[in-house]
């Protein structure tokens, strides 16, 4: 599948506000467009330190600011993009074959990420170089 960062977008959440809190509810298929095998949140990330810095093969995701902010670099080989989180209902939908860097951890911020398989390394592509050559035989197809 070829794809861009510009597949790569903000999904609206729900919430449900009362005097006692929120609560964000996310079902699989219904308000993410994949089924959710797997849940896992980044947290006591120290000050400066990046997360990421690979692309995935087949994977969805949606990543969540469940607490904090941080930025989602998003890179296809060819386009560039930023994208700030920092609402824990909002969600930033990340397709296959995207490189991806999460940076600007704030104090106690919390990335929790739900994902279409499960984990598999043979999944990942941890070599930019490996990547930009992925990405060019997907574009040739
Ligand atoms: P990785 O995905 O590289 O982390 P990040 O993108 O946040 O920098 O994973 C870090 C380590 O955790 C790596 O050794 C693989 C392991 N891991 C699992 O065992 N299962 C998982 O579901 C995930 C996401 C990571």
């Amino acid at each position: 599948m070829k794809s861009s960062v510009y597949d790569c977008v903000i999904l609206p959440l729900n919430k449900i506000h009362n005097r006692a809190g929120n609560i964000t509810i996310v079902e699989g298929q219904a308000n993410v467009p994949f089924e959710v095998k797997r849940i896992y949140y980044l947290y006591d990330i120290p000050g400066g330190e990046n997360r990421g810095g690979h692309a995935h093969k087949e994977l969805q995701q949606l990543i969540v600011a469940a607490s904090g902010s941080f930025d989602v670099l998003l890179d296809d080989g060819i386009n560039k993009k930023v994208v700030t989180l920092n609402r824990p209902d909002y969600g930033l939908m990340v397709v296959p074959g995207i490189w991806r860097e999460l940076m600007e951890f704030s104090s106690g911020a919390i990335s929790l990420v739900l994902a279409s398989l499960y984990y598999d390394e043979a999944d990942y592509i941890r070599d930019y170089n490996v990547f930009l050559k992925f990405k060019r035989r997907k574009n040739e197809k």
